[in-house]
């Protein structure tokens, strides 16, 4: 019998079971995780000046300020990265300042962080750039004059991620990565799950932002991390690269030639670690030298159309609302918080599928350089968990976002249920709707090897994100969650073994 992917080892070991729970991991508060990296002595960029101050009229403005001075300005690129990861609240706790982001994250411990590749710039040295979130800076990875030039730079990042023609033409990418320590440290072995999902918020929130600014990406998640890695200067060992995201303006898009957004890991066997993060990590790593597998084209929202798990016609219909959720979306995402307490009280089947409509599909109003960028959401399935909503039995439903349909699989309450299933938190069991985000792991492996399980997770949380910022934009309350039974959320949805839930969102009105 052949053994199987990594992922699938990884993926059971780090179950939670109602029986084990308790033993859980040991978090030696002592010895929290920096959430910031520093690098004495670099030469910084400061972006603060070039933040909007006032929130309604500044970032309001911001089609203007394109047409003044330019996408890649450094007035542009301070919001881009503010809005996709910047510091938005912050708050005191045991005389300690805590820096809440633009994202969520699992516990707010934020182990995503960004660089900038950049060459050819107005106001920006040739380089590598750490954004330093909480001082909201560039910070030159190369000490002066030693790195390599620009167009070395970007030969080595296209060379790396497969001679992508759309990397190697850029003058700006993204590279995001995610520093391990800082999840695992709370979370333990189970932590490469919330990093990946944490990460994929940030994407979301890059992937609405962007376009407002007069900017377009691409997802690359076919790499060999190894040489990414090098290249932005990251140790291997504790930080992880998860994808890297060309720049371009909008009006280069048709001329970019993008390869595809994902790739199958190498799979070579990872070297026994006592580490399962670093295991997974590396399993999923792809090699130089192994056989190169180019798996389709760029995915995008309109892919959610090719996935309906039950061919079906006699579900119930959701219609959406005249309500461009789009329009101002960047206003959701600078206020956006997680909420603590939901209030049990129901929202409208509009509301419901106005949200729906706009984390899964792709919206006809804009043109396709607009467009969500995903790493390959045929691998997502939906299930949505009907607690209390207006016009709608309770019960679990498939949902079919090509059909924009909701198909009974388990009528009836199961509020108990899912109470139970993730950890006995009161968000789920007091949310309107909970959307549970599903995958066949099997299939998914076969696809793209231990790499798929990255690209699941990704994917699942920048839908997540989007779900988030489109019921901040509607006034609802939302939060993610990360732990969860998982063999109990099958029993639930009635999906077989070899499915996995990927992730949970808690919807509904929060309580006041
Ligand atoms: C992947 C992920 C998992 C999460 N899991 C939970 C959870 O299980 N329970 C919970 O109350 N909040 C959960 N959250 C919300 C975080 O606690 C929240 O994002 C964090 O405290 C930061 O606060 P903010 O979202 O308001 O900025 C999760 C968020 C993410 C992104």
């Amino acid at each position: 019998m052949t053994k199987p992917p990594f992922a699938e080892i990884y993926h059971r070991q780090t179950k939670y079971h109602p029986a084990t729970i308790e033993r859980g991991h040991h978090i030696d508060w002592n010895n929290p995780p920096e959430q910031f990296k520093d690098y004495p002595g670099a030469p910084r960029i400061e972006l603060r000046p070039y933040l909007p101050t006032n929130e309604s009229e500044d970032w309001g403005a911001m089609q203007r300020l394109q047409d003044t001075d330019g996408p890649f300005s450094l007035p542009q690129l301070s919001k881009l990265l503010f809005a996709t990861n910047g510091v938005t609240a912050m708050a005191i706790s045991g005389g300690q300042k805590m820096f809440f982001r633009a994202a969520p994250s699992a516990g707010a411990l934020y182990p995503t962080d960004l660089y900038l590749v950049v060459r050819g710039h107005a106001d920006l040295s040739d380089g590598v750039y750490y954004y330093h979130v909480r001082d909201h800076a560039l910070i030159e990875v190369y000490p002066e004059g030693l790195g390599p030039d620009g167009d070395e730079l970007f030969r080595r990042l296209a060379a790396a991620c497969f001679d992508d023609k759309g990397v190697a033409g850029a003058r700006v990418a993204i590279v995001a990565t995610s520093v391990f320590w800082r999840s695992s440290w709370r979370y333990g072995d189970r932590a490469y799950r919330r990093c990946l999902l944490d990460t994929g918020h940030v994407l979301g929130n890059f992937d609405i932002i962007a376009p407002k600014l007069g900017l377009c990406t691409f997802a690359v998640g076919g790499f060999v991390d190894q040489e990414v890695a090098e290249l932005i200067a990251t140790p291997e060992d504790k930080e992880g690269v998860l994808g890297v995201f060309p720049l371009f303006e909008l009006g280069d898009f048709e001329r970019v030639e993008p390869g595809p957004s994902a790739r199958a890991s190498s799979d070579v066997e990872p070297t026994p670690k006592d580490d399962a993060i670093l295991s997974i990590h590396d399993a999923s790593a792809i090699r130089r030298n192994t056989a190169d597998s180019a798996t389709g084209p760029q995915s995008s929202s309109e892919d959610f159309m090719l996935n309906p798990k039950y061919a079906f016609a006699s579900g119930t219909k959701l219609k959406t609302s005249e309500l461009n959720l789009n329009e101002q979306i960047e206003l959701a995402i600078l206020r956006r918080r997680s909420t603590r307490t939901l209030s049990g009280e129901p929202i409208t089947l509009t509301e419901l599928s106005d949200l729906l409509g706009f984390a899964y599909r792709a919206d006809l109003r804009l043109p396709p350089e607009q467009q969500p960028r995903y790493f390959d959401t045929t691998l997502l399935e939906t299930f949505v968990v009907v607690n209390n909503v207006e016009g709608l039995e309770p019960g679990v439903y498939y949902f079919a976002p090509s059909f924009m349909e909701l198909l009974s699989v388990r009528p009836g309450s199961v509020q108990h249920e899912i109470f139970h299933l993730s950890l006995g938190q009161e968000l789920a069991r007091d949310a309107s709707a909970v959307i549970v985000h599903t995958g066949d792991l099997d299939a998914a492996t076969k696809k793209f090897g231990s790499r798929a399980y990255r690209y699941l997770h990704l994917d699942a949380g920048h839908i997540g994100q989007r779900l988030n910022v489109g019921a901040i934009r509607l006034e609802l309350g939302v939060s993610g969650i990360g732990g969860f039974f998982d063999d109990e959320v099958n029993a639930l949805l009635k999906i077989p073994a070899q499915e996995l839930c990927v992730y949970i969102t808690c919807l509904g009105k929060p309580a006041s």
